[in-house]
């Protein structure tokens, strides 16, 4: 009796242990955090924090405040998505349900669900982060990575990073351009013929990506042009 109870302990105690590292294992893939290993520099990013800055404003952005939608130039419905004060007109801090910026985008009726029906659904992993971070108080807060400009390997950088701030508008059965941005093929095309550094640059005739609402940081951009110059490698 005792003995089982005690393996049972052990059993739980073990379980609960695998689950923790395997939770630790994946992460940045977990939180869309692009993860800098090596950088030598500090992290202040919890990973079981939601950060608006790096996390959430990068959802919206690319998915929502896009122009025509609900950016600041012309907000559709009046609901402006591009910024934290006006975001937090659709959200209840600490409680999902009663958040408009959470019903709209878990809606059960298609019809009513956001993104419209023909544009880019969120995945399920966006609306976890949403729905955690209002769970968490929905605050205007933010961490920092450390960046480092001379890591730059795809799988750990440039993948989360891209991730996060293109797929919004190229994924998806209507990207914007046409141009689908989820995996190494796709981005490796891009990189090769150039269209990769000038739509980071904003140079030969393509827009600046992403848009003014939601940049890249100079060191994100150094890390993408020396991944690209060093032929972009699948590493
Ligand atoms: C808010 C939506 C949005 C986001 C976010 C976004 N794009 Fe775009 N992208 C567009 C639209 C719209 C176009 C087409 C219009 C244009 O070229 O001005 C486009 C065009 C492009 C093109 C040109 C395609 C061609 O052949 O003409 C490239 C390359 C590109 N995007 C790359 C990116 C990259 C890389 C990112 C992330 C760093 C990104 N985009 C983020 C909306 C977006």
């Amino acid at each position: 009796m005792l003995l089982s109870l005690r393996s049972t302990r052990l059993f739980i105690f073990l379980t609960m242990a695998l689950a923790v590292l395997a939770c630790q294992h994946d992460s940045s893939e977990d939180t869309l955090l692009p993860s800098n290993p090596n950088n030598g520099g500090e992290n202040t990013c919890d990973p079981n924090v939601v950060y608006f800055e790096q996390q959430i404003l990068p959802i919206l952005a690319s998915s929502c405040a896009q122009p025509d939608c609900h950016d600041a130039t012309d907000p559709e419905s009046n609901v402006n998505l591009s910024n934290y004060a006006s975001i937090m007109q659709e959200v209840t801090p600490g409680n999902p349900n009663t958040s408009d910026l959470w019903e709209v985008i878990t809606d059960d009726d298609a019809e009513d669900r956001m993104p419209p029906v023909g544009e880019n659904p969120l995945s399920d992993q966006q609306i976890n982060l949403i729905t955690q971070w209002i769970n968490q108080g929905a605050l205007n807060n933010s961490c920092s990575n450390s960046c480092n400009p001379s890591a730059f390997t795809f799988n750990t950088t440039i993948h989360p990073t891209l991730t996060n701030y293109c797929q919004g508008c190229h994924s998806g059965t209507n990207p914007d351009a046409g141009l689908t941005l989820i995996n190494y093929e796709q981005i490796q095309t891009i990189a090769a013929d150039g269209r990769l550094m000038h739509a980071i640059n904003g140079t030969g005739g393509i827009t600046q990506m992403p848009f003014q609402s939601n940049p890249l940081s100079d060191c994100q951009k150094q890390q993408i042009q020396s991944w690209v110059n060093a032929g972009s490698p699948n590493n």
